[in-house]
C-alpha cells in the first residue's frame, strides 16, 4: 500500500467520532477550525456546540453583540481568535450575501484565516485539493520521510508544504486531509508513540533509524 493508501486505512479503523466531520458546510467547519487553532480538541469540544447553538448560521454570528461573542469564547484565551470571527461573520455577510466562501483564495482574505486555516476549509467543504499542514503534519512528513530541515525555519516551511502537496490524494483531498491530521494526533504523537503498533513502521525513516525522539526539527528563535 502506498504512504497516502495506508493513512486513510488507518484513519477508517481508528477515527475519532467528531461532530465537525459530519458536515460540509464552511460556517461549521471554519466554527471548528478556529476553536481547534490553539485549543486540543477535548476542550475545544464543547465550545463548537455552545457556539453553534447560539449562532446556527453566519448571520446569526454577525449580528450578536461582541461582547456575547467573547463572553461565548471565555475560557478559551487568545481572545483575538474570538474578535477576528465575528470580523469575518460580518465581512461573510456584508460581501459574501451570507454564504460562506468554500474557496481556500477567497478564504484566505478573512481574518484571523490563514494557510492552514483556508486549506482545511476549502478542502473539507468543497474538496479543493490543498494540503494541510498543520504541527501534526510537519511530524508525521519529518519522521517518516527522514526530513532534518527545521520546521519552523522559511526554508523547512517551502520543503514540507511542497512535498504535503505532492502526497496529497487529489480524488478526495478532505479524508486524506483529515487522515494525516489524525494519524499525527493519535498515532505519531509528539511524546512516546507507539511505533510497534504503527502501520507504517517499516517504511518510516525515522523508526528504522532509531530517530523517532529527534524529529521533527525545530529551531530555537
Ligand atoms: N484540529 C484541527 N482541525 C481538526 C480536525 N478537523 N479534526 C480534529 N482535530 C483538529
Amino acid at each position: 500500500m502506498t504512504f497516502q493508501a495506508e493513512l486513510i486505512n488507518w484513519y477508517q479503523n481508528n477515527k475519532r467520532d467528531l461532530p465537525w466531520r459530519h458536515t460540509n458546510d464552511a460556517y461549521t467547519i471554519w466554527l471548528s477550525e478556529i476553536i481547534l487553532q490553539q485549543t486540543r480538541v477535548e476542550q475545544g469540544l464543547p465550545y463548537f456546540n455552545k457556539f453553534l447553538e447560539n449562532f446556527p448560521t453566519v448571520s446569526d454570528f454577525a449580528s450578536a453583540t461582541e461582547t456575547k461573542v467573547l463572553k461565548l469564547w471565555q475560557g478559551l484565551g487568545y481572545y483575538s481568535r474570538g474578535r477576528n470571527m465575528h470580523a469575518t461573520a460580518q465581512a461573510v455577510v456584508n460581501h459574501y450575501n451570507g454564504i460562506f466562501p468554500v474557496n481556500h483564495d477567497e478564504l484566505i482574505k478573512l481574518k484571523g484565516i490563514g494557510e492552514y486555516t483556508a486549506a482545511a476549509i476549502s478542502s473539507f467543504s468543497s474538496g479543493e485539493a490543498r494540503a494541510v499542514v498543520d504541527g501534526n503534519v510537519f511530524r508525521v512528513l519529518a519522521r517518516y520521510f527522514g526530513i532534518s530541515t527545521p520546521i519552523n525555519s522559511p526554508v523547512g516551511k517551502k520543503e514540507f508544504y511542497k512535498l504535503a502537496n505532492e502526497l496529497l490524494d487529489q480524488d478526495d483531498p478532505a479524508t486524506y486531509n483529515q487522515s494525516i491530521m489524525e494519524f499525527g494526533a493519535i498515532q505519531c504523537k509528539p511524546k512516546s508513540p507507539n511505533c510497534s503498533i504503527c502501520p507504517l513502521n517499516q517504511t518510516c525513516y525515522a523508526f528504522m533509524h532509531q530517530q523517532v525522539n529527534l524529529l521533527p526539527v525545530k529551531i530555537r528563535k
